[in-house]
């Protein structure tokens, strides 16, 4: 049986990133999981002594803290700062952009309009750096309701699409005299989902890798699933069953955001085992 990696997969830029600024230091604490993977935060832990904190409350005095990728609300920060440990940003620089593009056309006096989910932790970051008037929207039919003034920017949550982004956009623009758009649409797990999907139509069986929780994980596996009947979800080596690929020719294998190579080699080792 042949086996064939997705041409994307696994873990995109800012994660790649997070993690080796992690391992940069040794014994420092991230606030909250550095990615959705429980083995790879465990290893972080046995290997680089990077113990996690649940909140800010947690933060001992002193301690070096890494932010994660999706970034914290500017108060946070400062919080952060006053328990006097190391701050170390692991924010993702494409997080970074939309916070700094905030501050700086709230300061001009733009009004902020935000496609986005307000509960998520990286809008609660970017909305924390605006100056004036902040508004996160998941649609066309929540901005009807805003008094927006004559100069709006626009910014989006980074996994939002594009498609959806353009309706806000179209909508905004007959309405004000000067809005400015921002693209700051990160791209990495839209790669993953096509990637995927090719793969997944060639494919006889697919094995999808990553944590039970990651959403993108999922996502992926419901994906493949709709291409190739035999799909199989699974978070480690242990869970692999020779009989998944007995009679198949290709093997196609894909990986959620946040799963490390080490896990995928892992697998690709036990099913070459297999020797079916
Ligand atoms: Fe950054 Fe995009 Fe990954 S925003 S953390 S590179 S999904």
């Amino acid at each position: 049986m042949e086996i064939a990696l997705a041409k994307n997969y696994g873990f995109c830029f800012g994660v790649k990133r997070a993690i080796k600024i992690a391992e940069e230091h040794p014994g420092s604490s991230t606030l909250g999981p550095l990615i959705h993977n429980n083995l790879e935060i465990e290893r972080l832990k046995k290997d680089f002594g990077v113990s996690l904190a649940n909140s800010l409350e947690e933060v001992k005095a002193g301690q070096a803290t890494v932010i994660r990728t999706h970034g914290i609300p500017k108060n946070d920060l400062e919080r952060l700062k006053e328990k006097g440990g190391e701050v170390i940003d692991a924010t993702c620089p494409f997080v970074t952009k939309p916070q700094q593009i905030v501050e700086e056309m709230s300061k001009e006096g733009y009004d902020i309009v935000i496609f986005g989910d307000e509960n998520h932790p990286e809008i609660k970051g970017v909305m924390s750096y605006a100056v004036g008037p902040v508004y996160a929207v998941l649609s066309v039919e929540q901005l009807e309701k805003l008094h927006l003034k004559e100069r709006v920017a626009v910014v989006a949550q980074t996994t939002r699409k594009i498609e959806e982004y353009n309706k806000i956009v179209n909508y905004l623009i007959p309405r004000h005299k000067e809005v400015r758009v921002f693209n700051t649409i990160c791209n990495a797990t839209f790669e993953n989902q096509d990637a995927a999907k090719e793969l997944a139509q060639k494919a006889d069986v697919m094995i999808v890798i990553g944590g039970k929780q990651s959403s993108n994980t999922k996502q992926l596996f419901s994906i493949c699933k709709k291409f190739c009947h035999d799909s199989y979800h699974i978070e480690s080596k242990d869970e692999l069953k020779k009989s998944w690929f007995e009679n198949k020719k290709l093997c196609g294998i894909t990986a959620g955001a946040s799963t490390p190579e080490w896990i995928i080699e892992e697998i690709i080792g036990k099913i070459r085992e297999f020797k079916v």
